[in-house]
């Protein structure tokens, strides 16, 4: 059986697919399933924002064939670990947690570097390139360590 590994943001353009893109060049396809959502449904069906498409081919990852979904229930049995970009996704997708077991697979990703410190990534759709570059950074960090974990 695959470990399955879902990350969660809002909009599931800019910082999830940065997240999949990041953590599945980390891991052995093999062992390893990793995928991304958004708790909103206006991005269904698109392609991540052009800003994260080109911030990953800048350090060498192709996003391009990700496409948006929405954060469903059914996430909670199918994946193992759930990481969410911020504490508002946080509170979107525990909303729909029907159980304690499904509440434990929820994490905030930047747990992995700041424990107990509650930080979120921020939300980069509204700014410039610097943005999405530091957004890779934190992301970068946290996946190596999740890799490194699971
Ligand atoms: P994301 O960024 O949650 O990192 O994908 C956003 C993208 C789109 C919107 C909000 C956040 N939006 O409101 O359309």
């Amino acid at each position: 059986m695959k470990t399955k590994v879902l990350m969660v943001c809002l909009g599931n353009i800019c910082r999830s697919p940065l997240a999949e893109g990041i953590l599945k060049s980390k891991l052995d396809f093999d062992k390893y399933i990793v995928d991304s959502a958004g708790t909103g449904h206006w991005h269904i069906g698109n392609k991540p924002d052009p800003r994260s498409i080109e911030v990953a081919k800048n350090h060498g990852l192709d996003i391009t064939n990700q496409r948006g979904r929405q954060f469903s229930q059914k996430d909670f049995e199918a994946f193992d670990y759930i990481f969410v970009m911020d504490n508002s996704n946080k509170d979107n997708v525990l909303d729909l947690a029907q159980n304690k077991e499904y509440k434990q697979k929820v994490h905030l990703i930047l747990e992995e570097i700041f424990p107990n410190e509650n930080v979120d990534v921020p939300d980069p759709y509204y700014d410039g390139d610097q943005g999405f570059e530091n957004v890779y950074q934190m992301l970068n960090q946290a996946c190596e360590i999740i890799a490194n974990r699971i």
